[in-house]
């Protein structure tokens, strides 16, 4: 009898003590609580997570079983039973049974999801300090816990395995281990299925990743280094114990590292896995076009076509007319989009042909509604289906709709205009919403992405502060905040507060190009570089814009910008302070023997300097050059990892730059690719023979070049001078790769090596650096990009974790 009435009263104990006492670490058998009680279950010893019911975000009788940061501003979600259906907000109810089965019933009693788990009633739930919620058949065995089956987010610790993946809240966009060992992003919506990351466009070692490890697991350890086992790896911009972070699929379909600030409870964005977001599949739907422009992604919709659901861009565009297979061809024609592309669903391919043929196989075939054709190879793809548009302005193709005439003539040319890329003018008429255009349908609505509404949010914060954002419908919250987080990194300083964070300008760190660099310590007692920048024609608009974007730039070979000054004449900008000098005072100091860098410094600074130009280069949301690639330019840490300086501000001091083209010189003699002097147009190219002329010197350990900075007045004389004292120096240069080429062809000991170090260097490394630095000084066009560069170091990192390739 008693044996009865012990477990019942026990059970009946503990829903009380549950229902109004404060809440448990675990639970036994019988305990059960229901949603209008109490809504916290569990909370972990360290109260960093709860568990519990959570309301749903749009409505207020419907809750899921969640597991929640506690401390949290927005109670960040990590883990729901079952993400499809939330239950009734009136007596639905978790219990621990006296099975063991942990059961979550709906209103009308029935089952909306269970552990399965049936172990008697020596069971207990518990939630860990991991964030783990774990039912216990006894104190040393586990038999179900949360981690094994994720939602949208990883926990430090968590493993990501063959078994499981981490979906997005709409499950249109996974991350999951493929059939070939790879971590991939998958796009699985309503009409498409397509991986988008890593590229589809390159095979697993092109992307860094190795096929050769089938033990298929990711996982985020306690410093913030996310390490997957084909190779991947995202590190936190704030490496480091003590701080909580996690990982998760974002409603874009991008996957991000967080780590929360626990004086305010916001998450600030430490890691991104995509970095161009027009990569991530179904972001601007069916005909949808994803488009950079120089601060943010958006979503158009091509010519002729609009948007199906103006609130919605997964929906994408519809056209406007009809394309009938017996319409005569004479009824058509076409409109370009420059540089687009549609990724896949290919019609026809065709090689070698010219436009007018590839028109015209267009033309003739009713189910061809658009092509992209590439100028060089002749390449002509005919499509009847648009997925995963976008205009990216280094594409070196086109894209060419087929309308009728009447709706081309209709379709005014500022529409098209709307999807050229790249166009700063545009820039700076930053849109607080969608907007329609007047007489047709067709709408530019922007803020879909993510980075767009980063894009757009920036300026609001500018011009009309914060409130408007929460007035944004449609944002998710921890977007909202995620955001937030991320400009309260970077903000707007006074200038008087950096008078006062200098000391009036006391102690000068050095001098560049473009102005004076002080020492400074601000009020929260970072100790900062403050440069005073000398020559900037920009409107304090652009010049707000500029700055915000490079303030967005993070990665740990680039020296972060905490913020700016811009009053009256003042223009400065607040930068994170780095210990070390810069890498000319280490390699180039014959006297200070102290100062002598290693090799495997100097490997790491090199390949430190790859990523971080290979980074402006390729995965900023603007491809940045950098134009002044020089020693003077790379900062050394304490740990002597390089940092760049610098990057961006060709464009501050640049009166009209109003494309790729610089028709502005900024650089320093000896460090400047030949394209510079014969006027040619700049592109990423330039930084590339930099990094080569700099990839040389670190080698060498001496100065291949002389140190003279010049601008555009100089070159100007130069050119008029038949360019002597230029010449010379070039010769100089020139010379010495001959010499080094005719080393590496005959095989011959390579004896360019800094004497320095006494023979103490890794062969294979210097030879490969030295090749690389022979191919950077080539010719424009077959200079490799700094992106392949990174790739090919990468590959001779010995302290790294690297893949045995082959
Ligand atoms: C929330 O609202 C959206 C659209 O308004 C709807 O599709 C979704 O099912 C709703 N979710 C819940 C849990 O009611
Ligand atoms: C109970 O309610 C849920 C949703 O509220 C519904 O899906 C389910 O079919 C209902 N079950 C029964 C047995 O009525
Ligand atoms: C429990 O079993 C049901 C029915 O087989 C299944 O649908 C559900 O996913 C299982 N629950 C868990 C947590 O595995
Ligand atoms: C559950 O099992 C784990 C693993 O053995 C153990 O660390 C934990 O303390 C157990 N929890 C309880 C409440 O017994
Ligand atoms: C495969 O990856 C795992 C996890 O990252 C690692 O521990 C293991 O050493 C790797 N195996 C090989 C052969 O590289
Ligand atoms: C955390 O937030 C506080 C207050 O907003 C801020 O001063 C601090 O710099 C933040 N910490 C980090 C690491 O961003
Ligand atoms: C294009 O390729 C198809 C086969 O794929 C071929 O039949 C056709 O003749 C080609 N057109 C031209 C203009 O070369
Ligand atoms: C274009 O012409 C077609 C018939 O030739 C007609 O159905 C359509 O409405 C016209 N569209 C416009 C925009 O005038």
């Amino acid at each position: 009898m008693s044996g009865l009435v012990y477990p019942i009263l026990l059970s009946f104990l503990s829903l009380l003590l549950c229902s109004c006492a404060s809440p448990w670490h675990t639970i036994s058998t019988g305990t059960s609580l229901q949603v209008d009680h109490e809504k916290v279950l569990l909370i972990s010893p360290d109260t960093t997570f709860s568990c519990g019911f959570y309301p749903s975000g749009n409505s207020t009788n419907a809750f899921y079983f969640s597991i929640w940061f506690t401390h949290a501003t927005d109670k960040t979600v990590v883990w729901t039973a079952d993400p499809r259906f939330p239950v009734n907000g009136q007596r639905s109810m978790i219990s621990l049974n006296h099975d063991g089965n942990l059961v979550l019933t709906d209103v009308n009693g029935s089952t909306a999801w269970e552990s399965n788990t049936s172990w008697g009633k020596h069971t207990t739930v518990s939630l860990l300090d991991t964030g783990n919620l774990v039912i216990n058949a006894s104190a040393d065995k586990i038999i179900w816990q949360s981690f094994d089956s994720p939602t949208n987010t990883l926990l430090p610790t968590q493993h990501l395995t063959r078994e499981n993946r981490l979906a997005s809240h709409s499950d249109y966009h996974r991350l999951y281990f493929d059939n070939d060992n790879v971590l991939r992003l998958l796009y699985n919506g309503p009409e498409i299925t397509s991986i988008y990351w890593p590229s589809p466009d390159y095979n697993a070692l092109q992307n860094g990743r190795t096929r050769f490890n089938s033990s298929k697991i990711a996982v985020l350890d306690q410093e913030g280094n996310f390490l997957s086992s084909d190779g991947f790896r995202m590190i936190a911009s704030d490496l480091g114990l003590g701080i909580k972070r996690r990982i998760t699929i974002d409603y874009d379909g991008n996957f991000r590292m967080y780590s929360l600030n626990a004086s305010n409870g916001n998450w600030a964005i430490t890691g991104e896995a995509v970095q161009q977001m027009c990569y991530v599949h179904g972001l601007c739907g069916r005909n949808g076009i994803c488009e950079y422009s120089p601060r943010r992604v958006s979503c158009t919709c091509p010519p002729g076509y609009k948007m199906i659901d103006p609130e919605n861009w997964n929906k994408g565009c519809t056209p406007t007319f009809r394309i009938d297979c017996g319409q005569p061809y004479e009824e058509f024609t076409f409109i370009k989009v420059p540089h687009g592309d549609f990724y896949g669903f290919d019609l026809t391919s065709n090689t070698s042909i010219s436009l007018e043929e590839c028109t015209k196989i267009c033309l003739e075939s009713c189910l061809c509604i658009s092509f992209t054709y590439k100028g060089g190879e002749g390449l002509c793809y005919t499509k009847n289906l648009l997925y995963n548009g976008q205009v990216f302005p280094y594409f070196p193709g086109d894209n060419y709709f087929k309308v009728p005439k009447n709706v081309s003539s209709a379709s005014s040319a500022s529409k098209h205009t709307g999807i050229t890329a790249c166009s700063p003018e545009r820039s700076t008429v930053m849109l607080v919403s969608a907007y329609s255009k007047n007489s047709d349908n067709i709408t530019w609505a922007y803020f879909y992405t993510f980075a767009a509404i980063l894009g757009a949010v920036e300026l609001l914060f500018i011009i009309t502060g914060w409130y408007v954002l929460f007035k944004m419908h449609n944002m998710p919250k921890s977007v909202e905040e995620g955001y937030k987080m991320i400009t309260s990194q970077f903000r707007r300083f006074t200038y008087r507060e950096l008078v006062e964070a200098t000391g009036k300008f006391k102690e000068e760190l050095g001098k560049g190009g473009n102005g004076v660099v002080y020492r400074g310590i601000l009020g929260d007692k970072k100790v900062v570089a403050v440069k005073k920048l000398t020559d900037v024609r920009k409107g304090e608009e652009e010049f707000w814009a500029e700055v915000t974007l490079i303030g967005r730039i993070n990665h740990m070979n680039l020296v972060r910008m905490y913020g700016f000054c811009s009053e009256g004449q003042h223009r400065l900008l607040v930068y994170e302070f780095v210990e070390n000098e810069s890498l000319n005072r280490y390699l180039f100091d014959d006297r200070d023997t102290e100062r002598l860098l290693s090799w495997s410094q100097r490997f790491k600074i090199a390949l430190g300097t790859a990523r971080g130009l290979a980074y402006l280069h390729h995965e900023c949301l603007e491809w940045i050059v950098h134009c002044d690639v020089k020693p003077e330019n790379i900062l050394l840490t304490r740990e002597f990892e390089a940092k760049i300086a610098d990057f961006g501000l060709s464009k501050l001091s640049n009166r009209d730059s109003s494309s790729l083209n610089f028709t502005h010189m900024r650089g320093t003699m000896g460090y400047m690719a030949p394209e510079w002097v014969l006027n040619l147009p700049i592109d990423a190219k330039v930084d590339v023979y930099s990094y080569g002329v700099v990839l040389l010197e670190i080698v060498t350990g001496s100065r291949l070049s002389s140190e003279v900075t010049v601008g555009k007045e100089d070159i100007d004389s130069l050119q008029i001078s038949s360019g002597e004292t230029e010449g010379r120096e070039e010769m100089g240069l020139m010379q010495f790769v001959q010499v080094v080429k005719q080393m590496l062809t005959s095989g011959a000991d390579l004896d360019i090596v800094d004497a320095r170090l006494k023979g103490h260097f890794n062969h294979e490394q210097a030879t490969v650096m030295t090749k690389i630095a022979i191919s950077c000084l080539d010719e424009r066009s077959k200079r490799p990009t700094m992106d392949q560069i990174a790739k090919d170091l990468m590959v001779y990192d010995d302290e790294d974790y690297h893949p045995a390739y082959f």
